[in-house]
C-alpha cells in the first residue's frame, strides 16, 4: 500500500519514536497502562459519550486557544476582531465555526453521558464523587458557554447575558451582590466583557482541566460500571 518512500518514512517515524521513548519512558508511563486495554463485551454505544464529551473538550480547548491570537477583549474592538477572524485570517472561519458548533454540541453530548450514568446506577457507591465532580463540570461548562457568548459583542450576546444576569439577580438575598460581582457594575459594560474573558479562558478552563484529572482519576480507580 505504501510505496518505498512512505515506508521510509514511517521506518524513520518509528526511529525518532524509539529515541523519544529510550528517554522518557512514554510505552511505561502511558501505553501499557492506557491505550492497550481491551473494550470489554458489554460496552455499547451509549458508553461513548464521555470521551466524546472529552473530544469537544480537547477541541474547544485547542480552538479557543487559537482565537486568543486574534480576538481583543474590548469594546471597541471586540466584535471587529471576531469579524477580522471570520473574513480575513486564513481558516479563522473554520476554527471559530468549530469552536462555536462543539460549544452547542457538548451540552447534549454531556447529557446523554449524563443519561447513561444514570440508568447503569453508575452514580451509587463508590462511584458518587464521580457523579458530583461530573455535575460541577456540567455547571463548568454552561459557566464556559455563558460567558463565551457575551465576546463577540454582538446583540445575541448582550441580551442573552442581560437575560443571564437578571437571573442571578432573583437569588433570594444575595441576588443584588451577585449580580454586581458577575457584571463589575450596575450595567453591562466595559469591565463586564475584560470579567467574562477571563473567566472564559484562564478561571473556567483551569477549574475544568483539574476537575477533570479527578472524574478521570476515579474512573480508573473504581472502573467502570457495566452490568445494568
Ligand atoms: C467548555 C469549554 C468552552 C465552551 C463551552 C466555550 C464556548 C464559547 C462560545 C459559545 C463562544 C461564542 C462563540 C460565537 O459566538 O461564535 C466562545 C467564544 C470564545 N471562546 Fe470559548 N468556550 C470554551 C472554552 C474556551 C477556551 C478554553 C478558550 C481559550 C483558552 C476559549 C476562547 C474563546 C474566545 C477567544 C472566544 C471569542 C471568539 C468568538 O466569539 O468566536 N474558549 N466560546
Ligand atoms: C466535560 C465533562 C465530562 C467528561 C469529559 C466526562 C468523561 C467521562 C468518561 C470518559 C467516563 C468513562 C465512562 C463513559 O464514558 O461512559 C466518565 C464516567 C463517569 N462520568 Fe463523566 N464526564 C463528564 C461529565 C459528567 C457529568 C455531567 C456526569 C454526571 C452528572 C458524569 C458522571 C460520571 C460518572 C458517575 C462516571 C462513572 C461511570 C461508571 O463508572 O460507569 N460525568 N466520564
Amino acid at each position: 500500500m505504501l510505496g518505498l518512500p512512505g515506508m521510509r518514512a514511517v521506518r524513520r517515524l518509528r526511529s525518532c519514536y524509539r529515541w523519544l521513548d529510550d528517554r522518557l519512558g512514554i510505552d511505561d508511563a502511558l501505553g501499557k497502562s492506557v491505550l492497550h486495554r481491551t473494550v470489554p463485551r458489554q460496552a455499547n454505544f451509549s458508553f461513548c459519550f464521555g470521551g466524546l464529551s472529552f473530544l469537544l473538550f480537547v477541541l474547544l480547548f485547542v480552538t479557543g486557544c487559537f482565537m486568543t491570537l486574534y480576538y481583543v477583549p474590548s469594546v471597541d474592538h471586540a466584535h471587529d476582531s471576531v469579524d477580522f477572524m471570520m473574513y480575513e485570517v486564513s481558516l479563522g472561519a473554520v476554527v471559530r465555526s468549530a469552536h462555536h458548533w462543539s460549544a452547542s454540541l457538548i451540552v447534549v453530548t454531556l447529557v446523554i453521558h449524563m443519561a447513561r450514568v444514570f440508568v447503569y446506577g453508575a452514580y451509587k457507591r463508590p462511584r458518587e464523587l464521580n457523579w458530583m465532580t461530573g455535575v460541577a463540570l456540567l455547571g463548568l461548562t454552561l459557566a464556559s458557554a455563558f460567558t463565551g457568548h457575551l465576546l463577540p459583542w454582538d446583540q445575541k450576546g448582550y441580551w442573552a447575558t442581560k437575560v443571564g444576569a437578571h437571573i442571578v439577580r432573583s437569588t433570594p438575598w444575595l441576588g443584588e451582590y451577585l449580580y454586581a460581582i458577575l457584571l463589575g457594575g450596575p450595567e453591562i459594560g466595559a469591565v463586564t466583557l475584560v470579567r467574562f474573558y477571563a473567566l472564559h479562558v484562564i478561571f473556567l478552563p483551569i477549574t475544568t482541566v483539574c476537575l477533570l484529572l479527578a472524574h478521570f482519576w476515579m474512573i480508573r480507580r473504581h472502573g467502570i460500571k457495566y452490568d445494568l
